[in-house]
């Protein structure tokens, strides 16, 4: 090891930042969020100090170092000059006797080290005796990632990686634990308590936690004290997860994480296969998708499938396209949930409507061409569409539709019954936000022909309103249909019945 990671305890501990920059701004807010109280030395300050929280534990006292601005002070941080700060002039000299930066801060970093007060200097490790590392903060869980100062740039990184793997709720995960630690000290005895605490960590506790139910998890926890370890109680819930359009990176940390986490995963066609190989691998798999006039497994059937694998024990995903409240169905499931007493949660995800057109370069709403969206189900019952189509065909309004393919010649025939000139922009898209992604536009009259002539596949969705004529300027997403990935397809779905 170069470096041995401590924690250092600085509540009301006096600090001292040397340097005005907005790197330095930085610094001070990290030891005032540590609860010290920081002196600031520096010609003038970066507009970033004026917004630090805990402004009553922070003062500029000087406006060059001088060695006796270290008494008692139990660390140093110095920045040299990276940026003016606010209006004075780039390379302010940090020390009064001595205008060169670099060996400013060496005496500065020299003279802290002489009275053995730990010091950093900023990108200069050689002249540190302690480094920052980057932090995950889940007070009071933290973790720290250090390169030793060799590279920051990778430690930024695997940080960046840990911060989605670490719930934002693990702080009042921990804080519970901290609530109930002497109760488990009178109630469990010593050599099975660390046994007791990895059970609860293990057990719907966490989860109950991390979604917001923690009255239900202190219920659990109390139960499980008063029966001792040997309390057993079910892991058995349901995750009603939106899996968002189908590209991967487009799904919430949450949905990630429960994906990683659950028994067993229910799944609709929609679920493209990228987002199924990030399941647990032996997570057992149950695909419940539906194709057109062809439904694999009736509704009523998945609710109570559902139900049986909660009641076994099973933590169950239940993995959908899109948002489940989307046209997802998920209501009903949830529904069912309900009156069987199965615990569940609901993770949201990003809907057609808003990840297709953002990959389309469709904005959905716009100060001068829409002040309202609707989102539509354009499947046909019986060749006809129950809608309300005064309150749809707007000139100033998106209309959104899912599962129109199909209906889409009689679509546009009602849109123009109905008050939209017949020069309406529209689009459709096929397979938004994935590699096989493909936009056709036209208008009412000629969306259907044009659609037709391209062999669009489904999932597709419609876009009608003037926002459409938008996506020559702002089109970005070039996806890429020659790549491998392209041909292999990933939702190769029929359209999809509500
Ligand atoms: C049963 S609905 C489910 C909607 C989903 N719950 C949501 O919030 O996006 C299925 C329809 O969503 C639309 N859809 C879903 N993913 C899509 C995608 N990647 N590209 C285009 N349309 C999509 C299509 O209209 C498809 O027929």
């Amino acid at each position: 090891m170069n470096y041995l990671p401590i924690f250092l305890d600085l509540r009301d501990r006096h600090c001292l930042v040397v340097g005005g920059s907005e790197t330095a701004a930085r610094k001070a807010e990290l030891l005032l969020r540590a609860g010290a109280r920081v002196d600031v030395a520096a010609p003038a300050l970066h507009e970033g100090f004026a917004r630090l929280p805990h402004a009553d534990h922070l003062s500029r006292v000087a406006d060059a170092f001088s060695p006796a601005l270290l008494d008692g002070k139990d660390a140093v941080i110095v920045v040299e000059d990276d940026a003016p700060a606010g209006g004075t002039p780039a390379g302010a000299p940090l020390l009064r006797s001595d205008p060169s930066a670099a060996s400013a801060a060496k005496a500065i970093a020299d003279a802290a080290r002489a009275r053995h007060i730990p010091v950093n200097v900023a990108d200069k490790p050689a002249l540190c005796s302690f480094i920052l590392p980057s932090i995950i903060d889940r007070s009071p869980i933290m973790v720290a990632v250090s390169s030793g100062g060799e590279s920051p740039v990778l430690a930024r990184m695997l940080r960046a990686r840990l911060e989605t793997l670490v719930p934002a709720a693990y702080g009042r995960l921990s804080a519970l634990a901290s609530r109930y630690k002497d109760r488990v000290r009178e109630a469990i005895k010593p050599e099975q308590r660390r046994a007791f605490w990895e059970k609860v960590f293990l057990s719907p506790v966490a989860e109950m936690v991390f979604s917001g139910r923690d009255v239900e998890a202190e219920a659990q926890l109390d139960a499980m004290i008063k029966d001792g370890a040997e309390h057993d109680i079910s892991r058995g819930e349901v995750y009603l997860v939106g899996a968002g359009p189908g590209n991967p990176d487009l799904l919430t940390f949450r949905a990630l994480r429960l994906m990683q986490q659950a028994d067993v995963i229910v799944y609709d066609r929609l679920v493209s296969q990228p987002i199924l190989d990030m399941c647990r691998r032996d997570a057992e798999r149950i695909y419940v998708g539906k194709e057109r006039d062809d439904h694999a497994v009736p509704q009523e059937e998945i609710n109570l499938m559902l139900v049986r694998l909660a009641k076994e024990g099973k933590r169950t995903l239940r993995l959908k396209g899109g948002d489940p409240f989307i046209f997802g169905r998920g209501g009903e499931e949830i529904e069912t949930l309900v009156e069987h007493g199965v615990p569940f949660q609901v993770v949201p995800g990003i809907t057609a409507a808003a990840g297709v057109a953002s990959y389309a370069g469709i904005p959905l709403t716009h100060r001068d061409y829409a002040q309202s969206v609707a989102f539509v189900t354009g499947h046909l019952k019986e060749n006809t569409f129950n809608m309300n189509w005064e309150g749809i065909a707007r000139h100033d309004q998106t209309i959104v539709i899912y599962m129109g393919l199909k209906g889409l010649p009689l679509l546009c025939e009602a849109l123009i019954k109905h008050g939209l000139n017949a020069d309406t922009p529209a689009a459709i898209i096929q397979h938004g936000t994935l590699p096989t992604q493909r936009v056709i536009t036209g208008d009412l009259t000629t969306l259907p022909a044009l659609a037709e002539q391209a062999g669009l596949k489904a999932p597709t969705l419609i876009i009608v309103g003037n926002v459409v004529k938008l996506r020559e300027k702002l089109g970005w997403f070039q996806p890429e249909l020659h790549s491998e990935q392209a041909h292999r397809t990933p939702l190769e779905a029929a359209d999809h019945l509500p």
